[in-house]
């Protein structure tokens, strides 16, 4: 992706003006004593380089004479090179990711100035690394103590965020590839966790099938802990114990999908562990169904980001009260968040990059306006925590819905025309999910 890598930094610099943007690479971190996780590239490094070492700085001086695009990296070092990896090392970081200059990470400090020193503006996004924030401040502070002596130089610090994020909204056609992956990977792990699924199996087992698939398939793994939460497990939004045996009569909620490169999917499906729903978990089934689609079919480009969630609020907050769980006035409930026991998270994300993506869903009074090649998360739920204490004013919830967890989510793609489900190889209709 070398070339497209190219056009985002050209595409930001044009953005940037005389400024100069800099960015952290991410950290890496340990799973315990001197072992650590495998790395991953934070994802605005990756994206406007490709680029996936640690310890490595980016940065981008459009205004500068010679240098634009300048790679802090880590130098070749054999012997650390046998432990733990190749490294790209700073000759190689212009010939391979397009550097206009190179230089090892021990010179930062020294090098850094020349590209700062004549810029408008600094554009950084304070991140969690604090050392490095204050490293950049500082800099920006030594610039300004000599400003009156020369009259240019970095008078503000701007975060990148607003600027950046909302060019990684929009997929290219390659990220979409990428995007198309993801999902099609998952969907392969999803249905076949479907046939898998049985009385007596554990959780645990369908996670390892579902796993296995992602990694055969060239997934990096999961994009996120899998949750496999049967029963009342469904009930605790982030479960990821996974080591429940499944019965007969319960429900499987199965919230996975998979990291594809630095590409991500994310899908919810929720299906008897036996054969047939009983009476009660078919009837909130299809109410989360109803509001999944409802709130699928408001995505085309010029309507409102939040008019999902609004949807799918209304057809949850209708049902529950056709069904006696919750009592009152529709608007007034809505307007109350008395939905909020039962369903208590919101309707969707944006995906791509990072599981839940960057970019902005409300613009102050002005709403976020879907535009084709966005990507969403569209997954109501339902969630009959066991011990929800009613409001005052609301009704003793009646033990026959106690337990039950339901959540549908897919991916969806804003097209020219409207949508395209990227997961809609999953079944969800009531009769796919009866055997
Ligand atoms: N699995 C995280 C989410 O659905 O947002
Ligand atoms: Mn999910
Ligand atoms: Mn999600």
């Amino acid at each position: 992706m070398q070339p497209e890598h190219r056009q985002r930094r050209e595409a930001l610099m044009s953005k940037i003006g005389n400024g100069t943007a800099i960015f952290r690479s991410a950290p890496s971190s340990v799973m315990h004593n001197d072992v650590e996780y495998n790395y991953r590239q934070d994802s605005d490094f990756f994206y406007l380089t490709g680029f996936n070492e640690t310890e490595a700085v980016a940065v981008l001086a459009p205004h500068h004479q010679e240098h634009r695009f300048i790679l802090f990296v880590r130098p070749k070092d054999r012997e650390k090179e046998v432990w733990s990896g190749y490294r790209c090392g700073v000759d190689a970081a212009k010939e391979i990711y397009g550097a206009d200059e190179a230089y090892p990470i021990s010179e930062l400090d020294e090098k850094l100035p020349q590209y700062i020193e004549k810029a408008d503006r600094i554009y950084y996004r304070l991140g969690r690394d604090k050392t490095f924030n204050d490293k950049v401040i500082n800099h920006w502070q030594r610039l300004m103590r000599t400003y009156p002596k020369r009259g240019t130089g970095p008078t503000a610090l701007e975060d990148t965020a607003p600027i950046l994020h909302s060019m990684r909204l929009v997929k290219s056609k390659t990220e979409l590839e990428m995007m198309r992956k993801a999902a099609d990977i998952a969907v392969e792990a999803h249905n076949h966790a479907m046939k898998f699924v049985a009385p007596g199996r554990y959780e645990y087992e369908v996670q390892a099938e579902m796993e296995h698939i992602f990694r055969m398939r060239g997934a990096m793994g999961p994009a996120y802990p899998s949750i496999v939460a049967s029963g009342k497990n469904a009930c605790v939004l982030h479960y990821v114990e996974n080591n429940c045996q499944m019965q007969d009569g319960q429900l499987l909620l199965i919230d996975a999908g998979c990291a594809y490169g630095y590409y991500n999917s994310d899908i919810t499906r929720t299906f008897p562990v036996g054969s047939k729903f009983t009476v009660e978990q078919k009837i909130l089934y299809e109410l989360v169904l109803e509001a999944q689609k409802k709130a699928i079919s408001q995505i085309k480009p010029g309507n409102a980001y939040n008019l999902i969630h609004d949807t799918a609020v209304r057809v949850l907050t209708e049902g529950l009260v056709e069904l006696g769980i919750i009592k009152g006035e529709i608007d007034k409930l809505i307007e109350e968040e008395k939905y909020k026991p039962f369903y208590m998270h919101r309707t969707g994300h944006w995906l791509g990059l990072d599981v839940h993506d960057v970019g902005v869903y409300q613009h102050g009074e002005n709403p976020q306006l879907l535009q084709p090649g966005q990507i969403t998360t569209v997954e109501p739920g339902l969630y009959i925590v066991p011990d929800t204490k009613p409001a005052e004013d609301q009704p003793e919830i009646d033990p026959r819905w106690v337990g039950i967890g339901i959540r549908i989510e897919d991916d969806v793609l804003v097209t020219e025309s409207g949508h395209e489900i990227l997961t809609a190889g999953v079944p969800k209709e009531i009769k796919e999910l009866e055997k």
